[in-house]
């Protein structure tokens, strides 16, 4: 059997923090005197700390000093530690542990390829760190989704060329990543807003092992 480099985003593919990462930045935004919709949130998803509360002050027509920027980017953070810390195995996305099962019985690469600098304590938390052969999230990338760069590394890390890579993704940005990087995108979301992905589906109970079967075959 062939053996593919299979690359997971983190948040909103394995894990449903989006919405603890929601929570934080509407009392960050609230405590500024503003609020911020669901709809919004969408547009924040695989961005990075530093840009998410840019954007968010573009909204709230809010400017703060560097110092204070520093502030609450800690706070936001804190808000967000707080809620993680609470994570268990229980809030795994469904189905997820079948693709990840189906991966190891067949002896895929695994890797993780996330924006998020908090990325192996939740997998530590979630119980999934050892599932993976290469791990690259926020601590070790030097530019941001929509650059390939988080997926380049994590190829490197599995020993494997982009061509061989299958991506995980639920954001645009994410989708963008890894299109540009030569790898399959599959987006798990929206077919409205992950058009540009190869393949869509709405969550992983969607995807039978037949079809991950076909990628590792190809
Ligand atoms: C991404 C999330 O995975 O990580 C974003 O989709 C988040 O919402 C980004 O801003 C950075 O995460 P963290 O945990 O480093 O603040
Ligand atoms: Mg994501």
């Amino acid at each position: 059997m062939n053996k593919k480099g299979f690359i997971f985003d983190l948040d909103g593919v394995i894990v449903d923090t989006a919405k603890y990462h929601y929570l934080a930045w509407k009392a960050l935004a609230n405590e500024l005197g503003f609020d911020i919709t669901l709809e919004q949130n969408e547009q924040l998803k695989g961005v990075s700390r530093v840009r998410s509360l840019e954007i968010i002050l573009g909204w709230g027509n809010t400017t703060l000093s560097q110092e204070q920027f520093t502030t609450y980017m800690a706070e936001k953070n804190d808000k967000y530690l707080s809620h993680i810390a609470q994570m268990d195995a229980g809030e795994i996305l469904p189905d997820v542990p079948k693709i990840l099962n189906y991966l190891q019985e067949t002896q895929q690469g695994i890797a993780l390829g996330s924006a998020s600098k908090n990325a192996r304590k939740i997998l530590q938390k979630v119980g999934l760190f050892e599932v993976f052969h290469g791990i690259v999230d926020g601590n070790d990338v030097s530019k941001a989704k929509p650059d390939p760069e988080v997926f380049l590394i994590a190829a490197q890390q599995l020993n494997k060329v982009p061509t061989d890579c299958i991506v995980f993704e639920d954001s645009v940005a994410g989708v963008t990543a890894a299109n540009t990087a030569g790898m399959i995108s599959i987006g798990i979301g929206f077919k409205e807003t992950l058009g540009h992905a190869d393949y869509v589906f709405n969550d992983f109970t969607e995807i039978q092992t037949s079809f991950i079967n076909e990628l590792i075959n190809r």
